[in-house]
């Protein structure tokens, strides 16, 4: 039975990824609907904000009646009025008998109620399948809760030893075109994708996702000083909104000059540079909950020294540049003992075609990286 539920589970997983770049702010919800010998009848996901949830979709989406038979969702099914009715209501009344879930919502107005609400019902609710999987795919949304800001994914291409690009500041290309593929995957993931004045600069990038059914994320620059040129490839009128980080200090003459698809923000300045911490409040408010950093070391260590990243994906080629001629991922970042090391977590590793992608997490000291509710 556990493995037929991890199997099913593993279905609503892959289907709620279905929803990956749609349903931000909300969930990713996958749900299956089977029979006592585990036949799939019905199956759906949430599509998108405002949309209808994961399982109300599997119920409509059904042929026969769902009278005594099981539903599997990766997360607690809602208890409130929301842009939609209670799920927990319509599996009550389409009279299933059994719910499987993975993980209690941590959204304060659902946490247990909807458990509560189905049990009260007579329903027979089993919790904590594939749990951390669960937790992991809806890491945006439980950060977003427990955080209240962007959860920050610093992304990498480099060699073995660590380096993003040659002293001559040319980077292209490290790693294969399977490896770029898959990177574009991430992309289609984040809500927003970041980089700054100098990577703009040095290498134009257009920071667009470029696979099949995928949309563009937010582009943010750093730009303190309004440097990177109007015509750069990340301000194509292409659709896409993007933000630009600005001194509180540069005159809005200055801005005139570039394309109206742009909003900048204004921020404070720290040292040479912009305030990271409170720039990322002014991005959180406007709705953006997760941000992959696509930039060079400076940046990356701006990132990491101010304890601001959540996690480092690393796509790792199969080669050697040394220390003399490249440029480490992490730039001007030192430290003289073991015991002064910035701490991560791996995570996972998967082998592509010849690069390997190392996913880890930044052990925080003011907060867990994922937490049971
Ligand atoms: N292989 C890869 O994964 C990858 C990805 C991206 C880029 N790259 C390489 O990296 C190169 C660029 O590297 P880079 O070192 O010149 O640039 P970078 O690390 O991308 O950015 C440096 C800029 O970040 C801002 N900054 C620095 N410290 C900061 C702080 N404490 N707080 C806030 N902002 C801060 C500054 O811009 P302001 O002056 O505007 O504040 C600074 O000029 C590219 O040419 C490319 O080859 C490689």
């Amino acid at each position: 039975m556990k493995n037929q539920y991890e199997r099913l589970m593993r279905r609503c997983l892959n289907l709620a990824k279905k929803g990956e770049g749609k349903v931000s702010p909300n969930p990713l919800v996958g749900c299956v609907i089977f029979d006592d010998d585990y036949r799939i009848i019905s199956e759906g996901y949430h599509i998108g904000c405002g949309k209808n949830h994961a399982e109300r979709e599997a119920i409509l989406n059904a042929k026969e009646d769902l009278k005594g038979k099981s539903l599997i969702v990766n997360l607690e099914p809602c208890s409130h009025y929301g842009k939609t009715p209670p799920c927990a209501d319509l599996i009550i009344e389409k009279g299933i008998k059994r719910v499987i879930t993975g993980m209690i919502d941590p959204n304060p107005v659902v946490k247990g109620k909807g458990i509560k609400k189905l049990k009260a019902a007579g329903i027979e609710v089993i919790t904590g399948v594939l749990e951390d999987e669960c937790l992991e795919l809806n890491k945006f949304f439980i950060n977003d809760i427990k955080n209240k800001r962007p959860y920050i994914t610093i992304k990498t291409a480099t060699t073995l030893d660590g380096k993003i690009a040659a002293k001559t500041y040319k980077s292209k290309w490290i790693t294969d075109e399977t490896s770029r593929k898959e990177a574009h995957k991430l992309r289609n993931r984040y809500d927003a994708i970041l980089t700054s004045s100098s990577t703009v600069i040095k290498d134009n990038p257009s920071l667009t996702c470029r696979i099949k059914n995928g949309r563009n994320p937010i582009r943010i620059i750093v730009d303190t000083n309004l440097n990177t040129p109007s015509y750069s490839n990340v301000y194509n009128k292409d659709g896409t909104k993007v933000i630009v980080l600005i001194s509180e200090n540069i005159k809005d003459e200055r801005i005139i000059n570039y394309p109206e698809n742009i909003q900048f923000i204004k921020c404070r300045i720290k040292g040479n540079h912009i305030d990271l911490k409170s720039a990322l409040e002014k991005i959180y408010n406007t709705g953006i909950k997760s941000i992959l950093i696509e930039a060079g070391g400076k940046l990356n260590k701006a990132f990491i020294e101010e304890n601001l990243a959540d996690n480092l994906i690393q796509f790792i080629a199969p080669k050697i540049l040394g220390d003399k001629n490249g440029i480490n991922f992490v730039y001007g970042y030192n430290r003289n003992e073991i015991s002064e090391c910035n701490n991560l977590i791996f995570r996972s590793t998967k082998k592509l075609k010849n690069d390997i992608i190392l996913v880890s997490d930044f052990v925080k000291h003011e907060k867990q990286p994922l937490k049971r509710y």
